[in-house]
């Protein structure tokens, strides 16, 4: 059933570290399949073949599998594994398991990605890197923090040099947010700290202004950008912050709820850590229309971001929505701690 496998450097020709992330990739969505027969089809690109092929070699030594194999006999757990968008098409009865989708630039994506179970980007063939995983798979989103790692901690270098154009938008977005002289503001998701200096002149030498990532690169980068003389810069995870409740005048998110594996939840801590009548700023230096079309992605009415979705869940999540602005320059949504 395997078709289509298109060129993929050997492991050979990897290094230890490249090999070492395949592994982590195969072993990671090896785990996440459900108990039983399960069918799998990969899909988007050129590599999906190459990959069934990997993922099948993975199962097949954790004694799980066959590509386009038939029960393997009692007591083990079977999984059929399909490649290329032709079998899209033509599920199995009862129809795929669950559908991988490989994010590449030739992956014509349109509205295939937003209907898969697991994303991984293979932009970069020796370096996967998981980016989505549908909640019924994930368990406790034990792959997030890593795959979060091994995704932005390479491109922390070149970070700024690629975005900086965008540090204009980030500072009349933080003027529209009005932060109390002297308050207290973290920027969650920080990355090299582009908005910390601009936080930092909204509230002021008398303020306090916290980085927090997940990224150590990313930290590392906006060290050496200087932007430590701006803030502390902590090492933490969004969705347990290492803040007491209340205790903070706002929080700054640029390019981070909508990656989050439960946004709910996320909302919901950020709200933890703010006192009543504090602010929320959701920021993206592009609006929703134009970072999908950039990414070839069709936008959905009913995603995360959209107007609709997000009002009532910054509602549930102890959040007052008092401004949505999604032009083609920009995402901004001011919020009130309730
Ligand atoms: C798209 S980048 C945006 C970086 C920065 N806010 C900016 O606008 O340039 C997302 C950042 O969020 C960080 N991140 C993702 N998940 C996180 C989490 N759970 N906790 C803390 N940081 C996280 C990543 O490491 C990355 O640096």
């Amino acid at each position: 059933m395997t078709s289509g496998a298109a060129a993929m450097p050997a492991w050979e020709s990897m290094s230890e570290e490249q090999v070492g992330r395949w592994r982590e990739v195969l072993d990671g969505v090896a785990g996440m399949l459900p108990e039983g027969p399960v069918s799998v089809l990969v899909d988007g690109g050129p590599h999906t073949g190459a990959f069934a092929e990997r993922l099948a070699c993975r199962l097949r030594d954790a004694g799980r599998v066959r590509p386009g194999g038939e029960a393997s006999g009692p007591g083990l757990r079977t999984v059929t594994v399909a490649a290329g968008s032709g079998w899209r098409a033509r599920p199995p009865v009862g129809g795929w398991d669950v559908v991988i989708w490989l994010r590449s630039h030739r992956a014509a994506g349109g509205d295939a990605e937003n209907g898969a179970d697991i994303v991984i980007d293979l932009h970069d063939v020796t370096w996967p890197v998981i980016r989505h995983v549908a909640p019924r798979l994930a368990g406790q989103g034990g792959w997030f923090a890593a795959e979060t790692r091994a995704f932005f901690g390479p491109r922390a270098a070149a970070w700024d040099a690629k975005f900086g154009d965008d540090v204009p938008a980030y500072t009349s977005a933080i003027a529209e947010a009005a932060l109390p002289e002297g308050g207290s503001v973290v920027d969650v998701g920080c990355g090299t700290g582009r908005a910390l200096p601009v936080l930092r002149s909204a509230v002021g030498p008398a303020g306090k202004v916290i980085g927090v990532d997940l990224t150590p690169q990313m930290l590392d980068t906006a060290r050496a950008h200087g932007r430590a003389r701006h803030c502390v810069l902590m090492l933490a995870d969004a969705r347990r912050l290492p803040f007491a409740d209340a205790r903070l005048d706002a929080v700054f998110a640029a390019g981070l709820v909508q990656h989050m594996p439960d946004p709910a939840a996320a909302l919901v801590e950020l709200a933890r850590i703010t006192r009543r009548g504090g602010r929320l700023i959701v920021f993206h230096p592009s609006g929703r229309a134009a970072l999908a079309a950039r990414h070839g992605r069709i936008l959905r009415p009913g995603e995360l971001l959209a107007q609709a979705r997000l009002g009532p869940l910054l509602a549930r999540t102890g959040w007052r929505l008092d401004a949505y602005d999604d032009p083609p320059h920009r995402f901004l949504v001011l919020a009130t701690r309730c």
